[in-house]
């Protein structure tokens, strides 16, 4: 049996990791809600592990917000994140935990990073500066992983990776109405437009922009392939101070193109408008996987599948949510 510890079991991708790895027989799950552990306190945390015997560590805790809300709380924002990281980490390592896998996000890329963004463009440009504290504190998390791997890797038996998703939607997510990202947004307006019989629904920006989304399945499914590499090869695709692993879908989509999916998708028969006077954002944000589709991995779930999924989750979380 290995004894998985899966930190933010909860959230929308700890969640999708919990649901899979239950499928496999040989493996014990292990969780605590953050009542039962909050995991910025170092003591407890430091307790938990030296009581659990853990084998393998998923770290998808963290404190995940939009703009606004990285706005307005950037001190939790990176003060949460880097003591989830840092007590996690140290912890895992001081108790013998041997694999650990730390989940990130796609903002630690420059600003102005070249498209598609390759592994390398980290640290070669300023960060956005919305949801800069957020993003050090992910960048911090990569570089533990690689400085405790360079310090320990040898004399402990330690392997400690990082994946970056690109932007995720599926089961679990956010349908907040002004706080939710870009696709359960999307899904609660139609929604709403299809039950109102709305002649219209006006979609911010030009539409004109890409985004590349991947359904949290495959998230998960990306997670548990590169948590169980063989070390070899993942050494052999990576570098000690390079070691992060790129999680995308592989294409991106035009905003106008995903209105027109996910209209379809709830059924909502009305036409689509675009509001140019209203912000469009960067162009275009594609991750480059190619380093994940070497290692053997790469996404399953088309959009057309996953918003059929999502929309379900809607259906069923989304409307009762008050706002
Ligand atoms: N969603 C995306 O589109 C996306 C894209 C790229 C990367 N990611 C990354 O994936 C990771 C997980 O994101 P997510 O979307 O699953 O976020 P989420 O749904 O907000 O889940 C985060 C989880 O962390 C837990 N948590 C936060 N602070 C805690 C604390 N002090 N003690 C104990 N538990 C705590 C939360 O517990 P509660 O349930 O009690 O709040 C929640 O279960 C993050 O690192 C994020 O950057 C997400």
């Amino acid at each position: 049996m290995t004894k998985i510890f899966i930190a933010g079991h909860r959230g929308m991708v700890g969640s999708a990791i919990l649901r899979k790895l239950a499928l496999d027989p040989y493996v014990e799950i292990l969780t605590r809600n953050r009542t039962e552990l909050d995991l910025t306190n170092q003591a407890a945390v430091d307790a938990f592990f030296a009581e659990s015997s853990i084998d393998q560590v998923y770290l998808a805790a963290a404190k995940v917000g939009g703009i606004y809300a990285n706005n307005s709380y950037p001190a939790e924002f990176i003060y949460e994140n880097l003591m989830i990281e840092a007590n996690i980490i140290h912890a895992a390592f001081k108790h013998g935990v041997n694999k650990l896998l730390f989940l990130g996000s796609s903002c630690i890329y420059p600003k102005l990073a070249d498209q598609p963004m390759r592994e390398e463009a980290l640290l070669t440009g300023s960060l956005e500066c919305t949801n800069e504290p957020y993003a050090i504190a992910k960048i911090a998390g990569i570089k533990l992983c690689e400085n405790y791997n360079r310090q320990y890797g040898n004399s402990h038996g330690i392997d400690y990776r990082s994946v970056m998703p690109t932007n995720l939607y599926g089961p679990g997510d956010n349908y907040h109405p002004e706080n939710s990202h870009v696709i359960p947004a999307l899904i609660r307006r139609f929604h709403e437009g299809k039950i109102n019989d709305a002649p219209e629904v006006a979609i911010w920006g030009s539409g004109t922009p890409k985004r590349e989304f991947l359904h949290v399945d495959d998230m998960a499914a990306a997670s548990i392939h590169v948590m169980n590499l063989d070390s070899g090869l993942y050494q052999q695709h990576t570098q000690p101070m390079l070691s992060h692993i790129n999680v995308g879908y592989g294409s991106d989509v035009s905003i106008a193109e995903l209105a027109v999916l996910i209209g379809k998708t709830v059924g909502y028969k009305g036409k689509i408008t675009y509001d140019s006077s209203k912000p469009d954002g960067t162009p275009r944000k594609l991750m480059d996987s190619s380093r994940l589709n070497a290692l053997g991995w790469q996404a399953h779930i088309t959009l057309e599948e996953g918003l059929v999924s999502a929309y379900k989750d809607f259906l069923t979380a989304g409307t009762h949510l008050d706002g």
